[in-house]
């Protein structure tokens, strides 16, 4: 991986699974790291784990919660100044999951607002920061594979992915002109918390584990390692001429 001295990046919901994953790989490439998250104490416990994440400027902020997300970008402004690279990660608990009919309007528009509405405001924050400077800057969507299929029993969940690929496409052209290059990433099964919680409540974990391996043509999960080195990869320079572009990080499942 080229080095990524003296960039200055900004990841959403880095404190477990992908985005902390991005968090350590970004900061393996010498970048100057910054993320959020709600919780202090799962950074806390992060830090524990893996010392190295005590130079990340790290604030416990509520996304969702759009004075919170206005504080936490006026407070990167002041003390970074710019930005050169953002991934916009976080994905709430709140994803509209199950069938359709049953969810309430409460949980459909938590949902899009988690899944789609917060990540927006996050990108205008982010494309205002870099367009500061005469840089430009790299900003990397996670999306997933249920943003280019369908995906019954999590159709609110896929139409706010979905909604992640239309922006992203279509803002790339919007500001590339300005240096601002905005591409997805679209994963596939990934062992994050927010899986093995989803394994933890089922009847039988490991039969589920099992099931859902046997759907991936590579016949297990990703590592959310294997997931940021995509995203990373996408903010470097090495994909200088990669634009608008979503890249598919599934072990194959898309195409089964
Ligand atoms: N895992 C998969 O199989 C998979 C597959 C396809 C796509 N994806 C996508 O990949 C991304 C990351 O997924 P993941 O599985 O790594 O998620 P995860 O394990 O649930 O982690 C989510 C991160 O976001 C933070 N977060 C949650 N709500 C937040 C809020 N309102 N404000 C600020 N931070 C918040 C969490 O910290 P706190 O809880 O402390 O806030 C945590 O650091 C998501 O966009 C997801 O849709 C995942």
């Amino acid at each position: 991986m080229k080095s990524l001295a003296g960039k200055i990046a900004l990841v959403t919901g880095g404190s477990q699974g992908i985005g902390l994953a991005t968090v350590q790989a970004l900061l393996a490439a010498e970048a100057t790291v910054i993320t959020c998250g709600r919780s202090l104490d799962k950074w806390k416990l992060a830090i524990a784990q893996n010392p190295a994440l005590c130079t990340v400027d790290f604030h416990a902020v509520d996304l969702t919660l759009p004075s919170e997300l206005k504080a936490w970008f006026a407070s990167v402004r002041r003390t970074h100044g710019r930005l050169d690279i953002a991934v916009n990660n976080f994905a709430s608990s709140a994803r509209g999951i199950g069938g359709f009919s049953k969810l309430s309007d409460g949980e459909i528009s938590a949902a899009m607002h988690a899944g789609l509405l917060a990540p927006l405001a996050c990108l205008r924050e982010e494309i205002l920061l870099m367009q500061l400077g005469t840089r430009g800057g790299a900003i990397v969507n996670v999306s997933s594979i249920n943003g280019l299929r369908a995906t019954p029993g999590a159709a609110v969940y896929s139409a706010a992915k979905h909604g992640i690929e239309g922006i992203t496409k279509s803002l790339a052209l919007e500001v590339i002109g300005q240096g601002i290059r905005i591409n997805a990433v679209a994963p596939g099964v990934t062992l994050t918390p927010s899986w093995e919680a989803r394994l933890a409540a089922a009847e039988s974990p490991s039969a589920l584990k099992a099931s859902v391996e046997q759907m991936v043509p590579l016949k297990r999960f990703a590592d959310a390692d294997e997931i940021a080195n995509a995203i990373v990869w996408l903010c470097s320079d090495a994909a200088s001429y990669v634009v608008g572009h979503t890249l598919v990080v599934d072990g194959g499942l898309s195409q089964a």
